[in-house]
C-alpha cells in the first residue's frame, strides 16, 4: 500500500477526527474511553500485508510448531478428543495445572499457599487481576513504556495508569517510591514486565530486583509480574537474570505472577496461566466465570501433551537461535542505517528493540512516512501510560523474515533520516 489509509467505514469521523457513534449515550463510561482513532487507524495500516512489519508482537509463521502439534493431536485416544471438545472446568484442565506447577518448581516458584489459574492468555490474566481490584478512579503503576494490552485492561476498569520511568536495569525506583507516596491508597495494581520487556527490550538486573522487593515491602499494592518471554534468552549466560522476582524471598510483597504459552508454544491457542495466593485464585476463578467460564479444553490438552511429552526445552531449543538471529540483523542494520541521535536497547532476548528519537521528532510522522515507502513499525505514544510520549518507537524482530528486516530497517531509517534537523 503506497500512502493511502484504511479506515473502517463502519467508523464515522467528526471535523476533529474524533471517532461519532449512533450508540454514545448507550455505551457505559468505560466504553466511550475505549477510543483511539490514531492508533487503531495506525495497526490497521501496519497489518497491511504489503509492507514489511515490524509492528506485530507475534512469533514468527515459519517457526510455530505445526509438526509437533500435528503429533500431537494425532496421538490422543477418540475419548481424550471427547474431552477436549467438551466444556471444562473454570481453573482449567487438572493435568495441565499439574504439568503447569511442575514446570515453575523448575524456576523454583515458591508453593506455599499459592494456587495457578489457567487463563484464556496471560491477556485474560491481567483482565482478572484488574477485575478483582479496580475501581473507577484507582491507579494501576506501570513502567513508561508498557504493554498496550495492559494498559487497555487496566483503563477499561476506569483506572488511572501512571507510568515511572526505566533504565537499562529497570524501572527507577527512586521514581517508583515518589508516585506511590503522591498517590497513596488510590494506587491499588503495580504491573511490571522486567524480562525481555516489551516494548523496551531490556531485562531487569538481578540487584534492581532486589532492590525493588525491598522497596515494595509492607506496600499494600499488588504486583502484577508479567513473565511472557523470559524463556526466550539468547545466551544461556543470561539464563540467571530471567529468575522471576516470585521465586526469589519477597515476604510482604503480594505477586500475581502471570506466564503464557502464546511465545513459547502459540499465540492461537490463548492459553496463560496466574499463579498467586491461594485466596486471591479462588477470586479470580469467580471472575473468570464470568468472562468465560472456561479456557479452550482442547487447547489446554495440547499444551499438557507439550508439557508432559518433554516437548517446550526441545522447542525453546530451536527458537532462541531462531530469534537471536532476527535481533542481531536488525541490530546490524540498525547500526549500518539509523542517523547518529537516535538511540536503542539491545535485548537479549524477547522479541523487541525500541528506538529512541531526538526529542524534537514525532514517531507518527516517520511512520506515515516510512509506510508510504513500505515499513511500518508501532509509534511510542501508544506504550504511553499517558498516550502522549511519541519520540520513540517499537519495532518487533519475531515475525519479520530475517530476508526481509534489512530493507525494512533501510526504509524506516531513510524516513528517520528526514525529519533530523
Ligand atoms: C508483556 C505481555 N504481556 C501479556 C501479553 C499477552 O499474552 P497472551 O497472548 O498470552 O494473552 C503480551 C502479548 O504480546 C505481552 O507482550
Amino acid at each position: 500500500m503506497q500512502g493511502s489509509y484504511y479506515i473502517n467505514p463502519a467508523i464515522k469521523l467528526n471535523l476533529e477526527g474524533v471517532e461519532m457513534s449512533n450508540y454514545e449515550n448507550l455505551y457505559s463510561t468505560c466504553a466511550r474511553g475505549m477510543r483511539s482513532s490514531e492508533i487503531r487507524r495506525i495497526m490497521k495500516l501496519a497489518a497491511d500485508p504489503s509492507l514489511i512489519s515490524f509492528a506485530g508482537g507475534a512469533p514468527g509463521m515459519s517457526l510455530l510448531p505445526v509438526e509437533i502439534v500435528d503429533e500431537l493431536y494425532g496421538g490422543l485416544s477418540t475419548q481424550a478428543k471427547q474431552i477436549a471438545l467438551q466444556y471444562g472446568a473454570t481453573d482449567g484442565y487438572t493435568p495441565l495445572i499439574g504439568e503447569l506447577k511442575k514446570y515453575l518448581a523448575t524456576k523454583n516458584i515458591a508453593t506455599d499457599g499459592q494456587e495457578l489459574i489457567v487463563t484464556t492468555g496471560a491477556q485474560q490474566a491481567i483482565n482478572i487481576i484488574a477485575k478483582i481490584f479496580l475501581n473507577p478512579g484507582d491507579a494501576v503503576v506501570t513502567e513508561n513504556p508498557s504493554f498496550i494490552g495492559a494498559l487497555a485492561a487496566f483503563k477499561s476498569y476506569e483506572a488511572d495508569t501512571v507510568g515511572v520511568p526505566m533504565d537499562d536495569e529497570g524501572i527507577i525506583i527512586p521514581k517508583l517510591l515518589e508516585t506511590l507516596d503522591r498517590l497513596g491508597s488510590k494506587a491499588k495494581i503495580l504491573y511490571l514486565t522486567p524480562y525481555f520487556h516489551n516494548p523496551a527490550g531490556i531485562i531487569y538486573s538481578a540487584s534492581r530486583k532486589r532492590q525493588l522487593l525491598d522497596a515494595l515491602k509492607g506496600k499494600k499494592i499488588v504486583v502484577i509480574e508479567d513473565d511472557p518471554y523470559g524463556e526466550l534468552y539468547f545466551d544461556d549466560a543470561d539464563k540467571e537474570l530471567t529468575i522471576p522476582m516470585k521465586a526469589m524471598p519477597h515476604e510482604g510483597v503480594t505477586i500475581c505472577y502471570v506466564g503464557s504459552f502464546a511465545k513459547i508454544l502459540s499465540p492461537g491457542m490463548r492459553l496463560g496461566w496466574l499463579y498467586a495466593d491461594a485466596e486471591l485464585i479462588d477470586k479470580c476463578q469467580l471472575a473468570k466465570q464470568s468472562m468465560d467460564a472456561c479456557s479452550p479444553v482442547i487447547a489446554q490438552m495440547l499444551a499438557y501433551e507439550f508439557l508432559s511429552k518433554g516437548k517446550l526445552p526441545i522447542y525453546l531449543e530451536t527458537l532462541r537461535p531462531a530469534y537471536k538471529r532476527r535481533a542481531s540483523t536488525m541490530l546490524d542494520a540498525l547500526k549500518e542505517h539509523m542517523p547518529k541521535d537516535v538511540n536503542w536497547t539491545i535485548p537479549k532476548g524477547g522479541f523487541y528493540v525500541w528506538i529512541t528519537l531526538p526529542e524534537y521528532m514525532n514517531a507518527s510522522d516517520v511512520f506515515q512516512k516510512s509506510c508510504e515507502n513500505g515499513a511500518a513499525f508501532v509509534i511510542g505514544s501508544a506504550f504511553d501510560p499517558a498516550g502522549i510520549k511519541n519520540n520513540c518507537m517499537r519495532l518487533a524482530f519475531s515475525s519479520t523474515p530475517e530476508e526481509k528486516i534489512t530493507k525494512g530497517i533501510e526504509i524506516i531509517a531513510d524516513a528517520v533520516k528526514s525529519f533530523i534537523k
